[in-house]
């Protein structure tokens, strides 16, 4: 189990990812990313999660370099958009969010979402990325359990992450179960489904019984179950509140009780479903 915010889980290549981060999709680009980035790095974050599409990898990249800490200490993701999927195109499409962000590295590039017909170019794209050292470990985001084993049967290097949605109402054991098996590291994206978990009346009860809020009790049931957890907050109090999960234990049947909140149900759209932002 983590015991504090710079603990990592290791990748099935080696490397180590921390447990927690810092997701900064809907953070304005500008003054707001700036200031969340710096004051998660400032109380001990060292993972930051970006996306082409978030328009704020600058940002982004202005927060690290204004935070003083060494590159290398960081862990830092960015996300093919679908519009770029493609072999050129993906390629492209890295050295110009690794541009914005002022890197001349990636921690973890990942394919946003499958798509339908241009996954496994763009995974082509990213083994070159990962075989030439320009990025130290890649996966995919979205992918359910049939997208992988499409991916894993032809692919030369399997995905070292998938990241996905996840949080009580949406469990995705099979999912899960599925990435341990193959060592692919399950992370959680909207953990706190984007707020909507924090009025769950058992959560809240949990969270009374260990003088801790209902965001700290959900954070700390992603990593007792295995899972890297990335929640987003502009606000310097809650980045703080968020990371302080170390100092308290769910049991087995707490876990177990917050296991079966699940409802199958999304914020975000289902995988299968969503094209929105592919050129046909
Ligand atoms: N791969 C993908 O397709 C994908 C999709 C969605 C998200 N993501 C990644 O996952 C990250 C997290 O997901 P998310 O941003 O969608 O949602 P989230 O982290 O589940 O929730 C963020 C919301 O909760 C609020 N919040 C945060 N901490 C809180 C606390 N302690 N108490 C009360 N409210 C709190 C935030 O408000 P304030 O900011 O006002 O505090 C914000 O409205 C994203 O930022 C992004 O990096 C990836």
């Amino acid at each position: 189990m983590p015991t504090s915010l710079t603990d990592t889980t290791t990748l099935h290549n080696g490397v180590k990812m921390p447990w927690f981060g810092l997701g900064v999709f809907k953070v304005q680009e500008g003054s707001e990313v700036i200031e969340s980035v710096k004051a998660a790095i400032k109380n001990g974050y060292r993972s930051i999660d970006t996306a082409a599409v978030y328009k704020n990898e600058e940002g982004v990249g202005k927060g690290i370099l204004e935070s003083g800490v060494p590159r290398e200490e960081l862990f830092i993701t960015s996300k093919v958009w679908n519009s770029d999927q493609g072999y050129e195109s993906t390629l492209d499409a890295f050295e110009t969010s690794l541009k914005k962000l002022g890197l001349d590295y990636l921690d973890l590039y990942l394919i946003h979402w499958p798509g339908k017909n241009k996954f496994k170019e763009t995974w082509k794209a990213l083994e070159k990325l990962y075989k030439d050292g320009r990025v130290r470990a890649i996966g995919v985001s979205n992918f359910k359990v049939h997208h992988l084993e499409e991916l894993i049967k032809d692919c030369e290097i399997k995905p070292m992450v998938n990241q996905v949605e996840y949080h009580p109402h949406l469990t995705q054991k099979e999912l899960l179960a599925f990435c341990q098996r193959e060592g692919i590291q399950l992370e959680a994206w909207s953990p706190l489904k984007q707020g909507q978990i924090l009025s769950d009346p058992v959560i809240n009860q949990l969270a009374e019984k260990y003088g801790k809020s209902a965001a700290q009790i959900v954070l700390r049931w992603d990593l007792q179950s295995k899972v890297v957890t990335i929640p987003k907050s502009i606000k310097e109090q809650r980045i703080i509140e968020n990371a302080n999960i170390f100092d308290f234990e769910l049991t087995a049947e707490e876990m177990q009780t917050i296991d079966g909140l699940n409802k199958d149900e999304r914020v975000g759209p289902d995988p299968d479903d969503f094209m929105n932002g592919f050129t046909e």
